[in-house]
């Protein structure tokens, strides 16, 4: 850690620390408002929404972290207008932050919104461009992922690994459906109609970060979606890489911070995932 000579840090808690701690305080809010919020607005389209919850819970992180490290960065959803331009460009504005704070306070707002209990909250850390830590809560099952860079992923204190299911027709799959019926939809509605015949199953339960998770739990074998933003997919990235998978964007380039089409795999049968997803060029 490197923050030794600020003289407004609170203690010497560890970066990890701090996101499961920032984690576990959201996420318990979060669920003694579940069936109990107040105000429900759209964003950038009638699918895309929001609530006091998703905004209290980000206040929170933000708080939480700027305690400890008041000279890092911090990029989270409800921080940043919507649609896809305005979030390519608060990436770009915070892209030469040393220490970034990445978060989306609850990743599956329409499940939280109808009760459906399958939600997140995501928190990681990238250095200089690269996640160094990955928190994904799950509030309602009480299910901590926890990821250091080089140091493995965990949940609840047990190493993941990536199932080893070696072909899509032995692989539970998931994808998304995304809130952007513009452009993200149609695509994902494509690659869908093209690989299901091909797994054993697929699942869409909203909640891109909860589904990263499983793939580096190996409770899923894959998971692709188009149109997410990195606060959909940074915690996940590293807890996936940590757990022996394969993280890119559906091209199959590297994951960065700035992908926003993902495939995200036990590495097994990530060639033949985006093999299919390109043969209806429903990979960008
Ligand atoms: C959404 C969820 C959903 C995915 C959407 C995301 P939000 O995030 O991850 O599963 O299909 O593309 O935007 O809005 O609930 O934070
Ligand atoms: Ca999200
Ligand atoms: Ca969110």
């Amino acid at each position: 850690m490197n923050e030794g000579n600020n003289a407004f840090v609170v203690g010497g808690k560890s970066f990890t620390a701090v996101a499961i701690n920032c984690a576990a305080k959201a996420g318990e809010w979060i669920t003694s408002k579940l069936g109990n919020h107040s105000s429900l607005q759209t964003k950038h389209s009638s699918h895309d929404l929001v609530t006091e919850v998703d905004k209290g819970a980000e206040r929170l992180i933000r708080n939480l972290i700027g305690t400890h490290f008041p000279h890092h960065s911090f990029l989270g959803e409800e921080g940043v207008e919507p649609g896809p331009e305005a979030s390519v460009q608060a990436l770009e504005e915070v892209s030469d932050a040393e220490y970034l704070w990445i978060v989306d306070p609850i990743d599956g707002t329409t499940n939280f919104v109808h009760g459906f209990p399958f939600f997140c909250v995501s928190i990681a850390l990238a250095y200089k461009g690269e996640v160094i830590v990955g928190v994904i809560y799950d509030p309602i099952k009480d299910e901590l992922f926890v990821a250091e860079k080089g140091k493995g992923a965990y949940v609840h204190g047990k190493r993941m690994r990536v199932s080893s299911d070696k072909t899509l027709k032995d692989s539970l799959i998931a994808t998304g459906l995304p809130a952007d019926q513009q452009y993200a939809l149609p695509l994902n509605l494509r690659g869908i109609q093209q690989v299901a015949p091909e797994v054993r199953n697929l699942r869409i339960v909203g909640s891109a970060a909860l589904h990263m998770a499983y793939v580096a739990a190996g409770r899923l074998s894959g998971f692709w979606e188009i149109g997410l933003n990195s606060w959909d997919l940074a915690a996940g990235a590293l807890l996936i890489s940590e757990s022996g998978g394969t993280v890119t964007d559906t091209k199959g380039a590297p994951y960065t911070l700035s992908v926003r089409n993902v495939t995200a795999t036990n590495g097994h049968i990530h060639d033949e995932l985006l093999q299919k997803l390109a043969k209806v060029e429903a990979n960008e």
